[in-house]
């Protein structure tokens, strides 16, 4: 079989904004997957899904400082730019964009994407002040310099796509905001680069995430609607694991993120938890994700 093509990627604004003028002007269409890298099963599913729906496919590979608060783990964010290279060259990804943040923020740079409003004053945004105005802000700038028809994001970072559904919608950024499944290990935990920080002992106390959310999912499989005791069934399974400490377990509607008055199709189920010196994040749509349970593989 032939050798994959080593991609080379790009690293400018100016050499992203030719490559996909040039795309679009052969009439074809752009599928951008945005990532900070250390490619996983989650990040391959984005980027099969745009292969499939689009005719090129570009991914971003930028580890955004903006995002990190201080304290945060910008310095220890895994990084493996040749492995994503080599896969994103496999799956048949067209170009790929890995700018340095000089590029990204060069000297003088004092344009922010702030958006208003309960969703990017709670729950993530509570914990990780300034977070939405760097992924914001990245992202508005990858959507105006690509221009893509679709871009690709996780259901796992739900406030995330929350935010950047409305930024695409506001700023008539002419972007498709893709939003696909969140993809489980064959343990039951969601697919983060984070994992890879995991200890075999701190990895089985995180999987009470997922049995959490699993729980969860069977209580409103069985009747159950009432949001403040679906968190209390929750809160009980993860106080099963002794060293996860809770940041927040919160049910709320899914576009506003105000708290859901009825556990619905229409809300997000969040968790919120660190181990062992790891942040991990995890989401449930109530009657949509059933897929939760250990060993169901992603
Ligand atoms: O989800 C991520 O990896 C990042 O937040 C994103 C969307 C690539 C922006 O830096």
């Amino acid at each position: 079989m032939a050798e994959p093509r080593r991609l080379t990627p790009l690293g400018t604004p100016a050499e992203l904004r030719g490559e996909c003028a040039r795309i679009r002007s052969a009439g074809q269409s752009l599928g951008l997957v945005p990532t900070m890298g250390a490619l996983h099963a989650g990040h391959r599913s984005l980027i099969l899904r745009s292969l499939a729906e689009c005719d090129r496919t570009a991914v971003s590979i930028f580890v955004n400082p903006t995002q990190f608060g201080p304290g945060e783990d910008f310095d220890r964010y895994p990084r493996s730019l040749e492995a994503d290279l080599l896969l994103c060259s496999e799956l048949g990804v067209d170009l790929v964009y890995a700018p340095t943040a000089e590029a990204m923020y060069p000297d003088g740079f004092a344009t922010w994407v702030n958006l208003r409003g309960v969703l990017v004053e709670t729950l993530e945004a509570a914990h990780r002040p300034g977070h939405f105005q760097g992924v914001a802000t990245v992202v508005t700038k990858l959507l105006v310099t690509a221009r893509p028809d679709r871009a690709y994001f996780g259901q796992k970072d739900a406030q995330q796509c929350a935010v950047v559904r409305r930024l695409a919608a506001d700023l008539d950024t002419g972007t498709e905001v893709v939003v696909c499944p969140t993809v489980r290990d064959s343990d039951g935990l969601a697919f983060s680069s984070r994992n890879a920080r995991l200890d075999p002992a701190a990895r089985r106390q995180a999987l009470a995430i997922p049995a959490a959310l699993a729980a969860a999912a069977a209580a409103h499989r069985a009747g159950e609607t009432d949001p403040e005791r679906i968190r209390r069934l929750i809160l009980g399974r993860l106080a099963e694991s002794p060293d996860l400490a809770v940041d927040y377990v919160a049910v709320v509607d899914a576009e506003t993120f105000e708290p859901a008055r009825q556990v619905s199709v229409r809300c997000e189920i969040l968790i919120a938890a660190r181990i062992a010196g790891t942040r991990l994040i995890d989401v449930l749509r109530p009657g949509t994700d059933e897929r939760l349970a250990v060993g169901a593989g992603g």
